[in-house]
């Protein structure tokens, strides 16, 4: 499964590295804008986090055709290896569509249905990213919708990979994780509340406690 993480904090992502490998970053325009940075300065910023390598996504701000595939070349062109987001709307279609045949990689963002997402796949996308808690928030169920799309792909076969996103609790994300899907992309509060279980510390300081009253120091020797 790639791990990626959904976030524009350097700091976050070169504290995880540290602890995972991660796969790519994802960024959203409200991540970007809530940075204050530059799209341009930040994206670099992003990949020497990553130690220089990994994918890096970066979204489509236009809600036009044209629009979208001039932010797509911008982006593309400033930014090396870059995998272009675009929303999963009738301009976004097109918009994979011709970029596609460009040879510009693409994500299918904003994804609500499964056969929403399909199209995308359809019009050429290589990644569809299906907003798991804000389909729960709707009234939806998040995870199936990810079983849908991932039951399409698997039975139709294109050239896509599911990376899931939008998390606001690290069930969400368990879920999706043992669809067995490609991918996952997840903010570093919701990566922090996957080990902040306070029994693990608890056990670990009943253990350190332990040594300690019997050696009388918290080292092995
Ligand atoms: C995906 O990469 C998007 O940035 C993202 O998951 C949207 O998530 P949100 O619902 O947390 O804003």
């Amino acid at each position: 499964m790639k791990f990626l993480l959904d976030t524009a904090d350097v700091e976050d992502i070169k504290r995880i590295c540290a602890m995972v490998p991660v796969d790519g970053v994802t960024t959203n325009p409200g991540i970007v804008a809530a940075s204050g940075k530059s799209v341009f300065d930040l994206l670099p910023a992003i990949r020497d986090a990553m130690g220089g390598k990994g994918m890096l996504l970066a979204q489509v701000i236009s809600p036009t055709v044209e629009g979208m595939i001039k932010d797509a070349h911008t982006l593309t062109s400033r930014v090396e290896n870059l995998i272009v987001k675009v929303p999963v709307t009738p301009n976004g279609l097109v918009a994979i569509k011709e970029l596609t045949k460009e040879g510009i990689p693409t994500l299918g963002t904003s994804i609500y249905g499964a056969a929403q997402g399909f199209m995308a796949a359809l019009a050429g996308a290589k990644y569809l990213s299906p907003y798991v808690s804000r389909i729960d928030a709707q009234g939806g169920n998040g995870p199936e919708t990810v079983k849908e799309l991932q039951s399409l792909i698997s039975q139709h076969k294109p050239d896509v990979e599911i990376v899931n996103a939008s998390f606001k609790s690290p069930r969400q994300a368990l879920e999706c994780m043992m669809i067995g899907s490609a991918g996952i992309t997840l903010p570093p509060s919701i990566f922090d509340l996957f080990i902040a279980d306070p029994a693990v510390l608890a056990a670990v300081t009943e253990f350190g406690n332990q040594w300690f009253k019997a050696f009388n120091r918290h080292t092995l020797d």
